[in-house]
């Protein structure tokens, strides 16, 4: 058998852990990448928090013994905000990164003090996200904004190629508020499907503001958790992606093939 290099496991609903897997990549050359799309189970935005929580620690326990990752990332916030502790509980000897609503970058930045956050409806509903506002957010107002449709229209998008502006417009327009001469100035991209639409966003936009996307925040704390590598010689073994419906389409293979992923 082949010897393969222990990967880092990266892991979401759907295609969102990509924005997520792109800037790993060019921090990690030297680690071997397994990617996971929960696509059975997509979106988690609409689930019930203890079922969603149940699935994802059940299904790390597969996950854990089929890859034995060094490192895993939770590249999902609807995810990480429920779940992350108890995976931790679970598997103690694997370390979890999280993706969580980058409220405390955008409370130091803003200017005008008006700050979204853009977010699953499961991710604006929970108590976690509630305590990162009470804990960074105190000195600014924190408009939390739920999406329906953005992580639907990603998909779509990074997949066929096309996406409904209007919707887009829609869908971010809650964003934007006016207040005592001052406007919002910040909207924090709390899922990591929407950096894919970023630039429909600014398009649409009432105004510009700047749109946070944690994406290489999350793999410089991935970066700093693994022991370094001894040498710059090229990872051992393929990058794969795993999709759990054991089904993608020839969309989502391809989007796979893009990101240098072969799917298993
Ligand atoms: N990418 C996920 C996140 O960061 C959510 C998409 C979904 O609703 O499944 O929250």
């Amino acid at each position: 058998m082949t010897k393969t290099d222990r990967p880092v496991l990266v892991f979401d609903s759907g295609i969102g852990g990509l924005t997520v897997l792109r800037e790993a990549r060019v921090l990690m050359p030297d680690r071997r990448f397994v990617y996971v799309a929960d696509d059975a189970a997509f979106p988690y935005g609409a689930w019930e928090e203890k079922a969603l929580a149940e699935r994802i620690v059940s299904l790390f326990g597969r996950l854990i013994e089929e890859h034995d990752p060094e490192l895993v990332v939770i590249a999902c916030n609807t995810a990480s905000t429920i779940v992350l502790q108890a995976l931790r509980d679970a598997y103690p000897a694997t370390p979890f990164v999280g993706t969580v609503p980058a409220i405390k970058p955008a409370a130091e930045r803003t200017r005008s003090g008006l700050v979204s956050v853009l977010a699953t409806p499961g991710t604006v509903k929970r108590q976690y996200t509630r305590d990162l506002i009470a804990q960074w957010g105190s000195r600014c107002h924190v408009r939390l904004v739920a999406s329906d449709r953005l992580a639907g229209l990603a998909e779509t998008y990074m997949r066929e190629g096309f996406v409904d502006e209007e919707a887009v417009r829609a869908e971010i327009a809650p964003c934007f508020i006016e207040r005592d001469g001052r406007r919002t100035d910040i909207v924090v991209l709390a899922c990591t499907h929407y950096p894919f639409l970023v630039n429909r966003m600014r398009k649409t936009a009432p105004w510009p503001v700047d749109w946070i996307d944690p994406a290489e925040a999350i793999a410089r704390r991935a970066l700093s958790l693994l022991p370094p590598k001894r040498s710059d010689a090229p990872p051992q073994g393929e990058d794969i992606a795993i999709f759990t419906s054991g089904k993608p389409d020839f969309a989502g293979r391809r989007l796979m093939q893009g990101f240098g992923l072969k799917v298993a």
